[in-house]
């Protein structure tokens, strides 16, 4: 077995280009680690983005041999093609510099999607039970794990010919919401994800599904939306 892979990584803005390096294989290595290696011992001006290295934060998404995924969980072994691994930024967000995007489309589209909890009690309420088997909680829980990193956003082909999509993530997001039972704000929600941009521009091809690295269904959040925002209008409520 070859003791160094080839490494093509994205340097510069949109106009830039592949730079490729010879990085050495370690065992357990990520693709996080490789990119890393690169940075501390041949080019310094490399430019990504990481915190915790466990799954958690969602700040490492890149593409990887054509496909969006989290570095820090992706063993090298599970990816090199033919000695080679092909790393760039995630797709449909603009690129800052190297393999670092702008992700504040992404999190606006969260704010649009109405994806903050909106109390709809004070503090001198009671706090309410939720029962762990409702269906409510249920569908919520089934959504509730995105760890926001960009990966179904960018591999999502409405995102890319529609600008005003909201995106998988922010609508699985606001699904949880409506599920959310102490949450008050949901007349505004579904009017929010109901208009242009919004669930019923999903054109249901289940990219987001099959790339999450959560194993997190968006599509299915976003069925629920449409069923939930169909309904409201049924009732007049939008
Ligand atoms: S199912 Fe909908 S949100 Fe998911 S990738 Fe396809 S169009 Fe995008
Ligand atoms: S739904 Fe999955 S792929 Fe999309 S941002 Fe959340 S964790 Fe990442
Ligand atoms: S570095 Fe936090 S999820 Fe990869």
């Amino acid at each position: 077995m070859a003791d160094t892979i080839e490494v093509s990584l994205w340097r510069g803005k949109a106009d830039g280009g592949y730079r490729t390096y010879r990085v050495p294989l370690r065992p357990n290595q990520t693709v996080l680690d490789v990119v890393t290696w690169v940075q501390r011992n041949a080019d310094p001006a490399l430019a990504y983005r990481f915190a915790c290295r466990v799954g958690m934060c969602g700040s490492c998404a890149m593409t990887v041999n054509g496909r969006p995924r989290w570095t820090c969980r992706t063993h090298t072994s599970k990816v090199v093609k033919d000695g080679r691994l092909e790393i760039g930024p995630l797709a449909n967000l603009p690129i800052i510099k190297d393999l670092v995007c702008d992700m504040r489309a992404f999190f606006e589209k969260w704010q649009k999607a109405k994806g903050a909890f909106a109390p709809s009690k004070g503090r001198g309420d009671p706090i309410e039970r939720i029962a762990p088997a409702s269906a409510p909680r249920l569908a919520a829980d089934a959504a509730i794990e995105c760890i926001n990193c960009g990966v179904c956003y960018a591999a999502c082909d409405t995102v890319r010919w529609n600008e005003a999509y909201l995106g998988p993530a922010a609508l699985n997001r606001a699904w949880t919401l409506v599920n959310d039972t102490r949450d008050g704000g949901n007349a505004a929600r579904l009017a929010a994800v109901s208009a242009d941009g919004g669930c019923h521009a999903c054109h249901t091809h289940q990219s987001c599904q099959q790339h999450c690295p959560k194993a997190l269904n968006p599509t299915a959040s976003i069925a629920g939306l449409k069923r939930r925002s169909v309904q409201a209008y049924i009732r007049g409520e939008l």
